[in-house]
């Protein structure tokens, strides 16, 4: 995840933000880079790689100076390189920014048209060319930096500097995290308050909209009309390690909460609500030779295929086959030049996804990744890349990974189901409205997770847990109970509702909690009569129900309540409740949370 750091004062800024940049390390990125002011112009240091790069060339190339802006990125748009590293310069103005702009197509051709020349990929270096042609014209740089950014459609904190103005830092955040740190003649701004805390534990938490005007002196801030606003600071008494998680204490439960702001920058830039359909980062898959398609992954990412089975079938109506990766490399699969094989991998490394790609290309399909990770192998493998903007998932329990994997391959299904003509403008129209809902009904439900540290206390000693689902919830309960086994160590098995009566109804007794997912949809009354053969053993019923569900409460011992949205979507809300009933469970347990035993976050051997 991009993080950013930037200092004014009387001291020496390069030591400043390489320390602030190394605090930030833990986050993942996969480039460094300074902008540092001495004598009347600001000297850019770059680096693809690790900290230690930029620190070998400044070393080599030192930046003196005492006003400067840092930044680790994590690549969303251009692959990790020297020339994609901020901060971009253009003419004076240096810009670093977290976030992605989603109207940057559209502003780079207007740019491009009026004669800028890029010398990047990266979203970020419009806004340096937007505010550098402000800068003719405006009273100071904190009103170029106002005037560029109504043109600016997105997510984003910035810190902009200019060589013309070296007695001033501004940064803007629009939905992406920016504080301020207060000195004694000295001024910082970050992303994260860890970056600044051996520095001030004086932070001012910038708010939606507030654009910061920092000097030496001070810091005033505006808001987008530029009336000024006051803000609070606040003084930290989180210790650092506490400070790399937001004061969370673990990172699962940080990115359980992130998962609103991953899953509108998966959204952001990609709905097309003027045609009714997405836009695939320029992605054409072309259907008319596609016969079939087979989804192959590993773990989670294999629980977020089956639920795109369901999306591509309804919406594309092309038959979808999922697979593990393990099986399918090994099972010597029927494979032709007519399939179109989708690999899913958070981190794109996994060895057996990887495997999979390398058969199905020898034999002549044509395959598009799904992954987290700009430019990692699998997607280097692949005829196409789609990316996941959920920022790195250091929890080894994938989460943000997952809901986002569900986003794109929503949007997936909606841009094949366009075109091959079997998914009408209007029902694309009624889901991608659904869709750009989404990120506030999950932050809403994600807000009411006091509800699960209760059931969790409650149920959290039992042996075992059954999840039960039908439909595209039935992948969810499958998913349900692997978070569960991850972290907490307790048996936990997903089956499907419909099949329950086959096997492990047997297992019903009084002390066997099971989570039924049961929102609405066209299931919800069969899933209701499973649900009550479960309480007829006497077993005890934790139902995931949608809101508004009065019957519900008769029949289950628990009842979560989930926002409404269209029952394709339903997986992307329901999972949650049990993430966060996993993660309650396991701090009960006190077990290793981001860390469980025996797992790994990217299983790169077979
Ligand atoms: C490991 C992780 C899982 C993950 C799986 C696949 O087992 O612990 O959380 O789902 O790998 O990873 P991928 O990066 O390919 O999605």
């Amino acid at each position: 995840m991009c993080g950013i750091v930037g200092y004014i004062g009387p001291r020496q800024a390069t030591p400043i933000l390489v320390n602030g940049l190394r605090r930030l390390e833990y986050r993942g990125y996969d480039s460094a880079g300074v902008a540092v002011w001495e004598g009347g112009k600001s000297r850019v240091v770059r680096c693809q790689g690790k900290l230690q790069g930029l620190v070998n060339k400044l070393e080599a190339e030192p930046a003196p100076g005492m006003v400067g802006i840092g930044h680790t990125r994590w690549a969303t748009h251009g692959r990790p390189s020297d020339i994609n590293a901020h901060p971009h310069k253009v003419g004076g103005v240096s810009v670093v920014h977290n976030g992605i702009i989603e109207n940057h197509v559209h502003l780079r051709q207007q740019l491009e048209a009026s004669g800028s020349k890029f010398s990047s990929e990266t979203d970020t270096e419009i806004v340096a060319h937007l505010v550098a042609a402000e800068l003719s014209s405006a009273k100071d740089l904190t009103e170029a930096v106002r005037r560029a950014l109504t043109k600016v459609v997105g997510a984003f904190a910035i810190v902009v500097m200019d060589d013309a103005h070296p007695d001033t830092l501004v940064a803007a955040k629009k939905a992406s995290p920016l504080v301020v740190g207060l000195g004694e003649g000295e001024n910082y701004v970050a992303s994260d308050v860890t970056a600044i805390l051996d520095e001030t534990k004086e932070i001012i938490f910038v708010e939606e909209g507030d654009i910061v005007t920092v000097t030496r002196q001070g810091v005033s801030i505006t808001d987008p009309q530029g009336k000024p606003v006051e803000r609070t600071p606040t003084t930290i008494r989180w210790t650092a390690a506490q400070a790399e998680k937001d004061g969370y204490r673990h990172y699962m439960l940080k990115e359980i909460h992130e998962q609103p702001r991953a899953v509108a920058d998966t959204l952001a830039g990609r709905i097309d609500l003027e045609n009714d359909n997405v836009t695939l980062d320029g992605i054409v898959v072309d259907t008319s030779n596609i016969k079939r398609i087979v989804m192959v992954a590993c773990g989670t990412s294999y629980h977020s295929s089956l639920v795109g089975k369901f999306l591509i079938e309804d919406f594309a109506r092309i038959p979808v086959e999922v697979d593990l990766a393990s099986e399918y490399r090994y099972r010597d699969p029927v494979v032709r030049d007519t399939d179109l094989v989708i690999a899913i991998s958070q981190s794109g490394e996994t060895a057996d996804t990887m495997g999979a790609v390398q058969l199905a290309k020898e034999r002549g399909a044509k395959v598009l990744a799904i992954s987290n990770v700009l430019e990692s192998s699998i997607p280097r493998l692949s005829d196409y890349a789609f990316y996941t903007h959920a920022g790195p998932e250091i929890g080894v329990a994938s989460t943000k990974a997952f809901t986002t994997q569900l986003v794109s391959l929503t949007l997936l299904a909606i841009h094949l189901g366009r075109q091959t003509g079997t998914l009408s403008p209007e029902r694309a129209r009624l889901l991608l409205a659904e869709l750009l809902a989404l990120p506030n009904k999950m932050a809403e439900l994600i807000e009411h997770g006091a509800q699960l540290q209760v059931i969790a206390r409650r149920y959290g000693n039992s042996r075992g847990f059954l999840f039960m689902g039908r439909g595209n919830q039935y992948p969810i309960a499958l998913e349900g109970a692997l978070k569960l086994k991850e972290i907490s160590y307790i048996h936990a098995e997903g089956y499907s509702a419909g099949e329950m009566k086959h096997g492990p109804i047997a297992l019903i007794d009084e002390e066997l909690p099971c989570v039924v997912l049961v929102p609405q949809g066209p299931l919800y009354e069969k899933t209701v009569s499973n649900l009550t053969e479960v309480r007829a053993r006497e077993g005890k019923v934790i139902a995931i129900a949608s809101r508004g569900d009065k019957e519900i409460g008769s029949v289950s011992d628990e009842v979560i309540m989930i926002p409404n949205t269209l029952p394709e979507l339903q997986p992307i809300l329901s999972v949650v409740p049990l993430q966060q009933l996993s993660y309650y469970v396991a701090d009960h347990k006190g077990t290793d949370i981001d860390q469980p035993r025996n797992l790994a976050k990217s299983v790169t051997v077979e």
